[in-house]
């Protein structure tokens, strides 16, 4: 007798509601308007699919602007009005600096907030020195998180000025004093070197981008070099782990955009579920998603 498919997964939404600092304010027609502190910026967002809420004078209150001319590091920031190149931002008990650079990325990915509380919660929950490892670590605030509720933390990042950051940050938390090791390395050479040695950690923090380059110029590719990453990563997670938290942004649409399309041409009255049309593969049960969907009833 054939063995009982299993449930397909549930697919949830994360938001976090902790941010007192920060605040999207408002989006609509490509763009969204956020609050990071005392400065707001303007970026693009092509899921922003919708009318803008708020009036022109609330949007020309911004300090900033992402262009997108400039393709090659994402886009470049222009000023609209004085505001500084770094200001120091604060989420629960952690600070951290924020930059106006030469990359679209300013320091803090607003939406993990929701990981940092998580992480913290694990880590607080196990009430034994976790060991944490970090892979694509950037400017720390998962490392800081980790480190603030008691794990020791490996940190893993193939850019000097991204551990810099990071480290500046820990300062900057007051938790200089913590167990942390910033490794300037390819996160997939470290991984497999790691698990070489028969090094274990009990948390696996990964939030690999779509492309970016090892200390040596070796290219990451998340398409390609993800299955390698896996293995890895499977090999150096102690039996008795706690935790693994896996971001990544290398998608380009989520399901929601279907579903606020639904919910703008009916007036959000009704049912509504979101989601993604997936099949699933007969050999070892990998289910692959092909579309985003809503579906709704009155
Ligand atoms: C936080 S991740 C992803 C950022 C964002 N979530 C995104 O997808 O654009 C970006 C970080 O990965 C680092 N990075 C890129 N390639 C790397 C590699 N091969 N090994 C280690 N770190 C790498 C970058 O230096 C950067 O700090």
């Amino acid at each position: 007798m054939a063995a009982p498919t299993p449930p397909l997964p549930e697919i949830k939404l994360l938001a976090p509601e902790n941010w007192r600092e920060y605040a999207l304010l408002d989006s609509g027609e490509g763009k969204t308007l956020e609050r990071f502190g005392p400065y707001l910026l303007i970026s693009p967002e092509p899921q922003a699919v919708w009318k803008k809420s708020l009036p022109p004078a609330e949007w020309q209150k911004a300090h900033a602007v992402l262009r997108e001319e400039n393709k090659e590091y994402g886009g470049s920031w222009q000023a609209l009005k004085p505001m500084p190149k770094a200001w120091e931002l604060r989420y629960q008990s952690l600070t951290f600096q924020l930059q106006l650079g030469t990359s679209r990325h300013i320091g803090v990915f607003p939406e993990q907030a929701s990981h940092w509380d998580w992480i913290m919660e694990r880590v607080q929950a196990e009430r034994r020195p976790l060991r944490v490892l970090n892979l694509f670590g950037y400017s720390g605030l998962a490392t800081l998180a980790a480190a603030s509720a008691g794990a020791e933390v490996t940190h893993v990042d193939s850019s000097k000025h991204a551990l810099n950051w990071a480290s500046y940050n820990l300062k900057l938390s007051g938790l200089a004093d913590k167990p942390v090791r910033w490794i300037a390395e390819d996160a997939l050479k470290f991984t497999q070197r790691e698990a070489r040695r028969g090094n274990k950690y009990d948390g696996l923090i990964l939030d690999p981008p779509k492309f970016g380059r090892g200390s040596q110029g070796q290219v990451w590719d998340f398409f390609k070099k993800l299955p390698d990453l896996v293995e890895a990563c499977r090999v150096v997670l102690a039996p008795k782990a706690s935790f693994i938290v896996f971001t990544t942004y290398a998608i380009s649409a989520s399901a929601l955009v279907t579903l606020q399309a639904v919910q703008d041409i009916t007036g959000n009255k009704g049912k509504a579920e979101c989601g993604e049309l997936v099949t699933r593969e007969q050999s070892a049960g990998h289910i692959l998603s092909h579309a985003l969907y809503t579906r709704w009833t009155p």
